[in-house]
């Protein structure tokens, strides 16, 4: 797979993958909201998060400067060798297009990342359609173990207001054809 296209052709509509720009955060916390289970982020937040960790997230915009996927993640502070994934947000009109493993892809190929060798997120149990996605990323990286355990516990942690949150870890991998 060739990594180095900043744009792709789907369904007649071009597409930029890019890092995003401070402004974007509005829209992102508006696009995590259209796509539960994820929870919502205060404007705020998402502003942060594109103000000082766009070099290791991804925004799609189409060519109305409308936001239909967003990454974000950060590399952990204890291990630079890991890149952690926050939120993975696709607008239901883009689903099952790949567009989340790209958007991974594309931050991975990134100078920032060229010292990365795993991936960490986590995922709850139920979130099928994210263990797939996580799953086929680790296929393509040539990284198939994936360690699995609990990060965040429904008691522990969230009170029993929330399931579970695994943490995967994929690696390790090498960095991504560019
Ligand atoms: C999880 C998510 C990011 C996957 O994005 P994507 O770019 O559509 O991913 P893929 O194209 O690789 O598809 C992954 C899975 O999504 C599901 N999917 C495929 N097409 C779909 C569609 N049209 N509508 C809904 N789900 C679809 C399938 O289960 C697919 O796995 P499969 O091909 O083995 O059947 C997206 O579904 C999403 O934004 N979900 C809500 C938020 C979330 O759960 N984020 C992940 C946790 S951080």
């Amino acid at each position: 797979m060739n990594l180095s296209a900043s744009s792709a052709i789907t369904d007649n509509q071009l597409l930029e993958f890019a890092e995003p720009y401070g402004e974007l955060g509005h829209q992102v916390a508006q696009l995590v909201k259209r796509c539960p289970p994820l929870d919502p982020n205060s404007t705020y937040c998402n502003l942060l998060q594109c103000e000082h960790f766009y070099s290791t997230s991804c925004s799609v915009l189409t060519t109305q400067k409308e936001l239909v996927g967003f990454v974000s993640g950060y590399l952990l502070p204890q291990k630079p060798d890991t890149l952690f994934i926050w939120q993975v947000a696709v607008d239901p009109s883009q689903r099952g297009k790949n567009l989340g493993q790209r958007m991974m892809l594309h931050i991975l190929s990134r100078d920032v990342c060229k010292e990365v060798q795993f991936l960490e997120t986590t995922v709850t149990n139920d979130n099928k359609a994210s263990i797939a996605m996580f799953s086929r990323l680790a296929d393509f990286l040539k990284a198939p173990d994936v360690s699995k355990t609990v990060l965040f516990d429904k008691q522990k942690h969230f009170l029993g207001l929330h399931d579970s949150e695994v943490l995967f870890r994929i690696g390790p991998f090498s960095p991504p054809e560019t």
